[in-house]
């Protein structure tokens, strides 16, 4: 199929476009660059071996949209397209709320007009807020606690209500739990702008000297050893799960949602341990205050997406911890 990945140069689009091309499928990227580089795209046609139609636009510009669906013959839609950092949507909501949803909006106005009729959405487990109860399964109670999680809600609900209103439309909502890890070729991987907030790039950037120490934020938590427990996917095993999930769409109309974890629990401190027996290198870090927002436990029941989808997670957390500091030593200032 011709798959537009909207977002395509960012850190999870990358690795999803090797794996399309890897199963045949054609991508076209579409992509503002507001947080990637071009330099992503070229690698991954550095890795693929494979020329790839790249669209410098915001999905927000309709008439750039159109031009795009004018000029390929796009059969599915990736939008991966989204500002996606939790402080920073506290704080500037408005550009949130207009970015993350008028995309989703604009791609559905011209899917329609030119009879794209497959979706793929990257929603996340933000949407069910602070779980009564783990492992969290698709059909639980969702909530948001930040205007980014509102938008992957409102989006899901959006993506829903027009496949309700149209019968030829497929939609697949996607919700992730926490991608680290990196290809293995170590050519492309996650490149976040500043300091970062999430936990893998902020060890990989301790580890190659750019960053001092790492904070935990808290151990005080109702877990094993007191620090926040999540489920952490390699992002090659995502990657693998969106092509699962354009033949899903490709077979059924309607809507349909999936978690994508691994159903298994790291808590801060077994992630740092991991990282420093994968790698031999030490992390110095300090028990800091707990982050405000943060919860004590998210992990996936995955069952669904194996049983529906025939997708499951493969790699360890050791080839997680060892492909993202591959990535990050041999690209110790990311694309730069
Ligand atoms: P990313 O920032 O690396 O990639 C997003 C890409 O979208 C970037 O290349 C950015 O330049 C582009 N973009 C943003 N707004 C755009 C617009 N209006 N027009 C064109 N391009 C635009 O982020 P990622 O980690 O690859 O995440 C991809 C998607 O998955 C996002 O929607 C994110 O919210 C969602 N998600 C990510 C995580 C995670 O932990 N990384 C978890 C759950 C869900
Ligand atoms: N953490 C630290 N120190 C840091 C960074 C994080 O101790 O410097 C801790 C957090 O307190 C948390 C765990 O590491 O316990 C994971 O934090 P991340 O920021 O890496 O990830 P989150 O689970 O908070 O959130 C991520 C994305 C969200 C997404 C969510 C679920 O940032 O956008 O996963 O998919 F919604």
């Amino acid at each position: 199929m011709n798959v537009l990945l909207t977002g395509g140069a960012g850190y999870i689009g990358t690795h999803t476009c090797v794996e399309l091309i890897k199963a045949g499928h054609k991508a076209i990227i579409a992509d503002n660059f507001s947080n990637s580089s071009p330099k992503a795209v070229e690698r991954v046609e550095e890795i693929t071996n494979t020329k790839i139609p790249l669209y410098k636009i915001d999905v927000c510009d309709k008439e750039a949209v159109e031009k795009l669906f004018s000029e390929n013959k796009i059969e599915a839609v990736i939008h991966f397209a989204g500002l996606k950092a939790v402080g920073e949507s506290c704080a500037i909501p408005l550009a949130y709320y207009r970015n993350n949803i008028d995309s989703t909006l604009t791609l559905l106005e011209v899917m329609k007009k030119h009879g794209v009729k497959n979706f793929v959405f990257s929603s996340s487990a933000t949407v069910y807020g602070i779980p009564e109860k783990v492992p969290l399964v698709e059909g639980m109670p969702t909530g948001c606690t930040n205007p980014y999680g509102w938008t992957k809600l409102m989006n899901e609900q959006i993506l829903q209500d027009a496949a309700n209103a149209d019968e030829e439309l497929s939609v697949v909502l996607l919700r992730y739990f926490n991608p680290i890890g990196a290809h293995e070729s170590g050519r492309i991987g996650e490149n976040p702008n500043g300091i970062p907030n999430n936990l893998m790039p902020y060890i990989t950037q301790v580890a190659a000297g750019r960053l001092k120490c790492l904070g935990v934020f808290g151990n005080d938590y109702n877990t094993h050893d007191g620090t926040g427990v999540r489920d952490y996917i390699h992002v090659v095993d995502l990657a693998k799960g969106h092509v699962k999930a354009i033949n899903y769409a490709q077979e059924h109309k309607g809507t349909e949602i999936f978690n994508l974890g691994t159903g298994v629990g790291y808590s801060v401190l077994d992630i740092v341990k991991a990282f420093i027996k994968a790698n031999k290198i030490e992390i110095p870090f300090e028990i800091k205050p707990r982050r405000a927002g943060d919860i004590d436990e998210c992990y996936a029941d995955p069952t669904k997406a194996r049983e529906v989808l025939g997708w499951q997670a493969e790699k360890s957390l050791e080839e997680m911890c060892r492909d993202s500091w591959n990535w990050q030593s041999n690209n110790i200032n990311g694309y730069d």
